[in-house]
């Protein structure tokens, strides 16, 4: 409790040292206007659904909710999306599968950008938001916990409209009868999702470096290097396992080692 006291006589919002013109805008963030297009979008429950500014453990506090938050919105979007691309797939509706995964991947850049927000904020001041915590865990993200379900029926579904329907398999459609088919180019919008997906969780790693260190223990007591586990998981083993394959094979046939330039001319 004297923990806390000192965290909020120090750092919380209050109005006793605040300016008239600060006073004046903390005023209407707190009574946003309401007009249509605050009614559509239901902004006055979109702009409470963060701590009321004179409870924050320290100004970076809303900034950290608020990354959060977004971050569940895209999540939000990208499975909402995703579900989209698998129905179309099951109707080999190939255009409105790439149109769609485009999407996915633009929101995923996204998201791995807006980790770095969270950079700007100074460890010692993250130390005291991190005392709002409780054992809370980001392995706890409804999003992320749907989002990482999704891709093993994503590559059932692919298989039996794209590869097995069409009786072609991965190396057929990247080797031997390569021809930048649509089974192909959707193949490549997994292993990009795929790819997204390991770029997250390695950005991620580095915001924890820059805030609490990877020596640290998580809030559950788990030693944070663990993560790395995770970052290293293929959604698509195929896919990545195919270009291994083929350059194995050119290796074969043409030698692994090859001989400079320089040693030719
Ligand atoms: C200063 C900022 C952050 C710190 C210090 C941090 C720290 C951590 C730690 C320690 C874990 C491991 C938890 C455990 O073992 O139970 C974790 C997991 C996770 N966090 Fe964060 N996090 C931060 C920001 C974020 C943000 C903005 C997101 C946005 C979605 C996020 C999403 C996740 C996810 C999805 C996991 C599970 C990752 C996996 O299983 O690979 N974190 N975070």
């Amino acid at each position: 409790m004297a923990l806390l006291a000192t965290i909020f006589s120090i750092s919380t919002l209050s109005s006793v040292n605040m300016s008239a013109i600060s006073e004046k805008y903390i005023h209407e963030l707190n009574n946003p206007q309401m007009l249509d297009y605050g009614i559509y979008l239901q902004c006055d429950k979109l702009l409470s659904c963060q701590k009321a500014l004179d409870q924050l453990a320290t100004h970076d506090e809303l900034q950290f909710q608020l990354v959060h938050q977004v971050e569940e919105l895209w999540m939000k979007q990208i499975i909402f999306t995703l579900i989209d691309v698998i129905d179309k797939m099951e109707q080999a509706k190939s255009i409105a599968v790439l149109s769609q995964m485009k999407r996915v991947h633009m929101i995923q850049r996204l998201m791995i950008q807006q980790l770095d927000l969270l950079e700007t904020m100074s460890p010692k001041e993250y130390q005291e938001i991190r005392l709002q915590l409780g054992n809370g865990s980001g392995q706890e993200s409804p999003g992320f916990i749907t989002l990482l379900k999704m891709p093993n029926d994503i590559w059932q579904v692919f298989q039996e409209h794209y590869l097995r329907a069409r009786k072609q398999s991965v190396e057929s459609i990247y080797d031997t009868h390569f021809s930048h088919c649509d089974a192909y180019a959707i193949a490549e919008s997994l292993i990009e999702f795929d790819e997204l997906m390991q770029k997250f969780r390695w950005n991620h790693m580095f915001l924890i470096r820059r805030s609490i260190g990877i020596d640290a223990n998580s809030l559950k007591g788990r030693p944070v290097e663990i993560l790395q586990n995770g970052a290293r998981q293929q959604f698509f083993p195929e896919l990545w396992e195919v270009r291994s394959k083929m350059s194995d094979s050119w290796g074969k046939q043409n030698g692994k080692i090859r001989h400079s330039l320089r040693q030719k001319s």
